[in-house]
């Protein structure tokens, strides 16, 4: 399965098997999430870390990642370990980003983590994922919208707006529900970098290629993530 498949299929998975992984395995993943891209100037370092090194969660593997403690450093450990929840569900592994976990040895610079693991839950059908209505995201019903629309988010509360302009896609903060104001500071930022990620697949899926990623500030002053394609 390709890694646009995967965002159809893709959920949470929050139980896990187990036997281990192979090293390899784990190895291959961890090399995916430290040679991937970050957003422009945003660096992201990847730990790997088991059960034992953190808290609020018992899975087996878990990706930690470290970045600068701003908008555009959330926003980029979400485009990064989005594309690993992608690779990890394609490959039939299971994965769940975990905002209420942490490392037990303390790092300012700790921003999110994405735990991972064998599993036996099968895949989720696009139609059972809990989303808005397309038209609420975007005034454009297209491929990458639709994309973005699956992307997951702190509480499911799809903080993001969609704007298309002339070779570039822009994901524009919109705090939503009635945690907005507690998840708008950081949670909010990762989980746009996220729907960032999943543009980037739908916009590679159709032949374009991403050229970059940037954290910016939209027109209405608001945080936002622009993608540049040709
Ligand atoms: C940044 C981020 C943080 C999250 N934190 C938690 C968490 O602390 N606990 C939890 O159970 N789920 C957490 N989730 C999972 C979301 O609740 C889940 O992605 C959302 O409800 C959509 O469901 P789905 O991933 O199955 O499509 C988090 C997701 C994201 C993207």
């Amino acid at each position: 399965m390709d890694l646009h498949a995967a965002i159809s299929i893709r959920h949470s998975v929050r139980s896990f098997d187990s036997t281990p992984l192979d090293p390899a395995t784990v190895a291959a993943i961890v090399d995916l999430a430290g040679r991937t891209a970050p957003l422009d100037g945003r660096p992201v370092e990847v730990a790997l870390a088991g059960p034992d090194q953190v808290k609020g969660s018992s899975a087996p593997y878990h990706l930690l990642a470290f970045t600068a403690q701003d908008d555009a450093g959330f926003a980029s450990a979400g485009y990064v370990l989005q594309l690993v929840d992608l690779t990890l569900q394609a490959q039939g592994l299971g994965s769940h980003w975990i905002g209420l976990a942490g490392p037990k040895a303390k790092r300012p610079d700790f921003t999110i983590l994405l735990a991972f693991g064998p599993t036996g839950e099968p895949p989720r059908a696009e139609a059972e994922a809990s989303r808005l209505a397309l038209d609420r995201i975007s005034n454009q019903d297209d491929p990458v919208a639709r994309a973005v629309r699956l992307a997951p988010s702190g509480v499911n509360d799809q903080p993001w707006r969609i704007e298309f302009a002339a070779g570039a896609v822009r994901l524009v903060h919109q705090p939503r529900g009635p945690m907005s104001l507690v998840l708008a500071k950081k949670m909010d930022k990762i989980s746009l970098g996220i729907a960032a990620r999943h543009a980037a697949v739908a916009l590679e899926h159709q032949g374009h290629q991403v050229t970059g990623a940037t954290a910016t500030t939209a027109a209405d002053g608001r945080f936002a993530v622009e993608l540049a394609y040709r």
